[in-house]
């Protein structure tokens, strides 16, 4: 098996304003700064508004910058949108693609984030693309058929191991404070793991990073890393608190 560096990611979603972001980018930086070289990879996705800000609190942490979302374009028309090469001129090396929040609020649809995969992998990004059952598609037994399809949809042609992480995330575990049980998360991580060797070949599937995301805190973070194939986590609600997410950091096996 290909070593694969624990990602370790803070989604911030739609919340702090300047001064809360650079209080809390701060702390990590001090707390990443005083333990040297971190063991893993620690990565903060701001707003978009706090991405310049938070830029400047990590300089020289080691600590990642990611955005949450951008367009599938390169430039233009778009009123309101932010591109990838913008989120690399920040000094961003990732992108969040596909949450459930933005399939569910702006209508996101396998193929446009697809589209989107492409364009951060143009710009030099990696794509964090989310996918992830909701409950009634658990209940219904078709949890593992959803995250397939959505995989084949989502990733685009020239993902390998350098340009994609992927997170599974079923949408009824966030911000809910529920979880799957570990066998549940080992099972679509081995689902997710087999549909990539079956497009892209094994030693793509075998380098390829697959967080898992949905109530994610300190408490649970220890036994949900041990799991083989769960190569981090994509923490939403816990990594607004420094201490957490820090907390779940040193839970990195
Ligand atoms: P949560 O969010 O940790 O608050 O459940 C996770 C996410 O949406 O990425």
């Amino acid at each position: 098996m290909s070593s694969r560096r624990t990602l370790i990611a803070g989604n911030w979603k739609m919340n702090g304003l300047r001064q809360d972001g650079a209080a809390l980018a701060g702390s990590l930086s001090d707390k990443a700064r005083s333990a040297g070289s971190l063991s893993f990879d620690m990565l903060l996705c701001p707003p978009t508004t706090l991405i310049a800000a938070v830029g400047t609190e990590i300089l020289g942490s080691g600590i990642k910058l990611g955005g949450q979302n951008c367009h599938h374009n390169e430039k233009g028309a778009h009123t309101g949108e932010v591109s990838a090469q913008m989120l690399t001129d920040l000094g961003c090396d990732y992108v969040i693609l596909g949450h459930s929040e933005r399939r569910a609020d702006n209508g996101e649809e396998d193929a446009l984030i697809m589209a989107k995969a492409s364009a951060a992998h143009g710009a030099g990004l990696i794509a964090i693309v989310c996918v992830g059952e909701t409950e009634s598609q658990r209940d219904s037994g078709e949890a593992l058929a959803v995250v397939s399809g959505q995989l084949k949809g989502s990733l685009p042609d020239g993902t390998t191991a350098t340009n994609t992480v992927v997170a599974y995330e079923p949408v009824w575990a966030i911000g809910t404070g529920r979880t799957p049980t570990l066998e549940d998360i080992e099972e679509v991580h081995v689902t997710i793991r087999a549909e990539l060797a079956s497009r892209f070949g094994a030693e793509i599937a075998d380098g390829v990073r697959l967080l898992y995301g949905g109530s994610v805190k300190p408490e649970n973070a220890t036994e949900i890393l041990a799991i083989a194939d769960v190569d981090g986590a994509l923490v939403g609600g816990a990594s607004l608190d420094a201490e957490q997410f820090w907390a779940i950091g040193e839970t990195c096996p």
